[in-house]
């Protein structure tokens, strides 16, 4: 079954840390350097929520892929669109290796 686009890439830009670590750079820079390597229509790139891997961000997930990558910065940013996106390969540099579920780094803030 195909979907409505080859790749859906997501960012953390609303959590509590992501945004503050330049998710919303890294949304941006995703964003025009997709449409910029003509991948509109092809690639989708949408802001997200928290996805628990708090302190670990910028978080980026590429679908179908599931392929998960944490420190994102605006250099990781270009090299998933030229690498992965355009390329398809995992930017082995930025890749995101932790247990499966939730994956928070505690902060002071956290009362729980
Ligand atoms: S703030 Fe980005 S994963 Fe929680």
């Amino acid at each position: 079954m195909m979907g409505q686009y080859r790749h859906h890439v997501f960012v953390c830009t609303s959590g509590k840390t992501c945004p503050l670590d330049g998710g919303l750079e890294v949304h941006a820079v995703l964003k025009k350097r997709a449409a910029a390597a003509g991948l509109k229509g092809q690639v989708r790139v949408n802001h997200a929520g928290c996805m628990n891997q708090c302190g670990h961000g910028p978080m980026v997930v590429v679908y179908p892929d599931d392929v998960w990558y944490a420190g994102v910065d605006e250099v990781g940013a270009e090299r998933i669109v030229e690498e992965h996106l355009l390329n398809g390969n995992i930017v082995q540099e930025y890749l995101y290796i932790a247990p499966p579920g939730d994956n928070k780094i505690k902060t002071a803030e956290d009362s729980d």
